[in-house]
């Protein structure tokens, strides 16, 4: 019998435009999540890491997830599993290289670009900053500000878009 190709799905978009969510409902058929906010939150134990931790040490424990993780990755397309990378794959670099790395392993990527306008991602980010856990991790404008600026908007890419009503 032919074995089953493994899919990886790469979550694109800005925060707040819906990835985990999407990613969520991707578990419930079967599909692994990776996730660094979620480990980050886990090992600090606070949501709002990127606003209190120093830029610096934010972004290289980050890192430092990342690459765990890509080695768990690794791991999961091994055992044939499904995985649904939760990560905001703003360059595109970092795209051309999650998706060398699952085509060498002789699996399927599947990139899902999240949209939704400027309005959409603050509303949705001042509730969310409302709750707590490790999907939550507070962004302020200033944040925002910041990954607006250097979000690289895949194009031809070969992504599926997927544009949120403005509600
Ligand atoms: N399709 C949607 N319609 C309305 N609200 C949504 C939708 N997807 C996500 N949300 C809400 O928007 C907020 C941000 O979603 P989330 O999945 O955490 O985004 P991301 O992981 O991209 O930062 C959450 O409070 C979530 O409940
Ligand atoms: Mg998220």
């Amino acid at each position: 019998m032919e074995e089953r190709l493994g899919t990886v799905v790469l979550m694109c978009g800005l925060p707040g435009a819906g990835k985990t969510t999407y990613a969520r409902q991707l578990v419930r058929r079967g599909y692994v999540r990776l996730s660094i906010d979620e480990v980050v939150w886990r090992r600090l134990g606070r949501r709002d890491a990127g606003l209190v931790l120093a830029a610096e040490a934010y972004d290289r424990l980050k890192e430092e997830v990342r690459r765990e993780q890509r080695r768990e990755l690794v791991e999961l397309m091994l055992a044939g599993r499904d995985v649904v990378v939760d990560y905001s794959f703003w360059s595109r670099a970092a795209r051309d290289d999650y998706k060398a790395l699952v085509e060498s392993h002789g699996c399927r990527w599947e990139l899902v670009h999240l949209k939704a306008d400027r309005a959409t991602l603050e509303r949705r980010l001042g509730r969310r900053s409302d709750e707590d856990g490790a999907d939550c991790v507070t962004v302020d404008r200033a944040l925002l500000d910041r990954y607006l600026a250097q979000f690289e908007a895949p194009e031809g890419e070969g992504e599926q878009v997927v544009v949120q009503p403005s509600a």
